[in-house]
């Protein structure tokens, strides 16, 4: 880890996540301090700011200067902002969007490299997200078991059953207002992929999204699946954030999974979020 000059980095975990001070997200940045924002996230995986209320084109020209805003496949953008999208949960509602351990769709054949939510409005208490390092949920597999899943690639599908429920408020709102229902997506990618950044390799599969490993039935992968998914969230390997209104979260999704926790019944949650354009998984 190294040293930084133009920021306050505080990790929250023994494992995953920082907190940064020091910056203010609505100014033009220099370079170089967004080149330290940029190491610190690469450093710790989540990097989390405080009291930063941004407008939509302030979150957006800040996501600017870390990557390329892409798009999310099921849900429309803010009008004016295609790259923004609201993550919700309203009071009557029970099920909170993307509420399992998972990596951004990982379902789609170049997945995002990041994301990127800004928290608008929080439940008094509850709605935290946990992230899990899986670099180090990688390194604490056997020798053997490293050697199994090095060759492996595995499918990911955006429509297993357990996911898909904790995106369906969301999509019936897309409808509503017109859009016409997604399809579904299948990517086949490597169980252990290398980091084309850090040159790090991580266990790149999860319960929502990972279906079975590549030339093998859904049967013969299962438990060992169901094996690597109990592994990949061992409290060891998460950190848990906090939110309040203000506050930024930025992580890397090819290193990373992350579980917003859904305690908060009866509350609105309302959060921006933006997501990065990635490579394809090697
Ligand atoms: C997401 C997501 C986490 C949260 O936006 O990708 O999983 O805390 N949300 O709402
Ligand atoms: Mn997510």
């Amino acid at each position: 880890m190294g040293q930084y000059e133009r920021l306050l980095v505080a990790p929250v975990g023994g494992c995953i996540g920082a907190e940064i001070a020091g910056v203010d997200l609505r100014d033009e940045l220099p370079d170089e301090v967004v080149a330290e924002i940029r190491r610190a996230w690469l450093d710790h995986l989540v990097v989390f700011f405080r009291d930063q209320p941004l407008t939509p084109e302030q979150f957006s020209a800040f996501a600017r200067r870390i990557g390329t805003p892409g798009r999310y496949p099921f849900v429309p953008g803010l009008p004016d902002h295609p790259e923004i999208i609201e993550v919700k949960k309203l009071p009557r509602e029970t099920v909170n969007f993307g509420g399992i351990w998972h990596t951004d769709t990982a379902y789609l054949p170049r997945p995002p490299m990041a994301s990127m939510l800004l928290a608008l409005t929080v439940p008094p208490a509850g709605g935290d997200t946990e992230f899990a390092n899986m670099y180090a949920a990688y390194e604490a597999l056997s020798d053997g078991m490293k050697g199994f899943l090095g060759g492996l690639r595995a499918v990911n599908s955006s429509a297993l059953a357990d996911v898909s429920k904790t995106r369906e408020d969301r999509i019936a709102d897309a409808t509503a207002a017109g859009h016409q229902a997604s399809e579904s997506y299948e990517s086949v990618h490597p169980v252990v992929r290398t980091h084309p950044e850090t040159g790090r390799r991580s266990l790149y599969v999860n319960v929502a999204h990972t279906a079975r490993f590549e030339g093998m039935t859904e049967a013969e992968s299962r438990p060992i699946l169901q094996h690597l998914f109990a592994h990949q969230s061992r409290s060891e390997f998460t950190c848990r954030f906090r939110w309040a209104a203000g506050s930024l979260a930025l992580w890397d999704n090819r290193c990373a999974l992350h579980n917003p926790v859904n305690d908060y019944h009866g509350h609105l949650r309302l959060m921006h979020r933006i997501t990065f354009e990635g490579d394809e998984p090697r």
